[in-house]
């Protein structure tokens, strides 16, 4: 039993263990020559939070899946790195959004560059991706413009938030299906499809990627407030600090509404006031650790997990898809 990255996913299959592994290395071998530019500082400000780690969660959902077909289909490794240079652009880009200074327990590329280099360099990756795209044949463009599409909808819709009268946990939910399911649907999706698996097996698996997706986003949203940046290279509180409010932000102002409690009703104040004071950050994360809607969110990560873990019942049998069961497990009990 070897444990694959960060995720603490042990996979109990030894020959599946060694082909993940195997496809993992060809994916960070594939992610360095991706990211070289004639230009050196194009090569450094790309590479930089390639070298600074990360879960590879992405390229791990597309291996996995390419088990339902041939795994060594030369498509799969391209198909991986397309993923991860995707979802590694997107971070350069939000972490502007986010003013986010720390990522993979690093400086984020606009706290170390700039915002003009973080937003660039994020356009070059994309363009990267672009590029191995087109080798793999119109429908993985396609598909991959239609996630990011999503995704950056997705973007959009949580800094534009709810329009009138639209139920905040829904737009919350579309939100997330948008900025991080979709792109964990299509990993799901294109590691089948380049593998040559069935049509009703690409489905499932991009059925999937879409469910955990949303879990992993939700889990990510907890570990925002419950997590100390050692775990998760991130800098704890920034959701709360941007005004983003996730699911245990809105789980608390759903309870102030039916319950009205003088307590609850205070920390909502303090999570609606300008929290950039370091002080205020600090009390308002200390009190939402110990709220009751911190559990509840904790209960709905776990809720989607199990849909995710459901949509796989059809499937056969087999190492890979035990790994896939594992890894709902593993996405929602994960430190970082
Ligand atoms: C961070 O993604 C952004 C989200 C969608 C939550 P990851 O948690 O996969 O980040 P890395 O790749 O491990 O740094
Ligand atoms: C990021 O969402 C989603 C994408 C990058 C598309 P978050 O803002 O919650 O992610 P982190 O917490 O910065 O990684
Ligand atoms: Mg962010
Ligand atoms: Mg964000």
């Amino acid at each position: 039993m070897t444990v694959v990255g960060p995720l603490g996913l042990s996979v109990r299959d030894q020959a599946l263990e060694a082909e993940v592994q195997a496809g993992l290395t060809a994916v960070e071998e594939g992610l360095l020559e991706a990211t070289k530019s004639e230009v050196s500082f194009i090569t450094e400000a790309a590479q930089h939070l390639v070298h600074a780690g990360g879960k590879r969660f992405r390229p791990l959902i597309v291996m996995l899946s390419a088990q339902f077909g041939d795994p060594f289909a030369p498509g799969v490794v391209p198909a991986a790195v397309v993923v991860e240079l995707t979802h590694l652009a997107t971070l350069y880009h939000d972490d502007v959004m986010d003013e986010a200074d720390v990522r993979r327990g690093v400086d984020s590329a606009n706290s170390r560059w700039g915002n003009s280099v973080a937003v660039l360099t994020g356009d070059f990756l994309f363009a990267r991706a672009s590029h191995i795209l087109a080798d793999l044949g119109p429908e993985a463009v396609r598909i991959q413009a239609e996630a990011f599409e999503r995704l950056v909808t997705g973007q959009i819709l949580e800094t534009a938030g709810p329009r009138d009268g639209r139920d905040p946990v829904e737009h919350y939910l579309d939100v997330l299906a948008g900025k991080t399911g979709s792109l964990i649907a299509v990993s799901g999706r294109l590691g089948a499809m380049m593998a040559g698996a069935d049509e009703t097996v690409v489905d499932i698996l991009t059925q999937y990627g879409e469910r955990l997706g949303i879990a992993f986003q939700l889990a990510d949203d907890v570990l925002d407030i419950a997590s100390d940046s050692g775990e998760s290279g991130k800098t704890p509180g920034t959701d709360l600090r941007e005004g983003i409010p996730t699911l245990p932000v809105l789980r608390l102002r759903e309870r102030v509404r039916r319950l009205g409690l003088a307590d609850d009703v205070a920390l909502s104040e303090l999570l609606d006031s300008d929290l950039s004071d370091d002080a205020r950050l600090r009390e308002a994360l200390d009190r939402l650790r110990a709220h009751p809607s911190l559990e509840h969110a904790r209960r709905d990560t776990l809720r989607y997990a199990e849909a995710a873990r459901a949509v796989l019942a059809p499937l056969p049998d087999c190492a890979a898809k035990n790994t896939l069961l594992d890894l709902c497990d593993a996405v929602v009990h994960r430190a970082g």
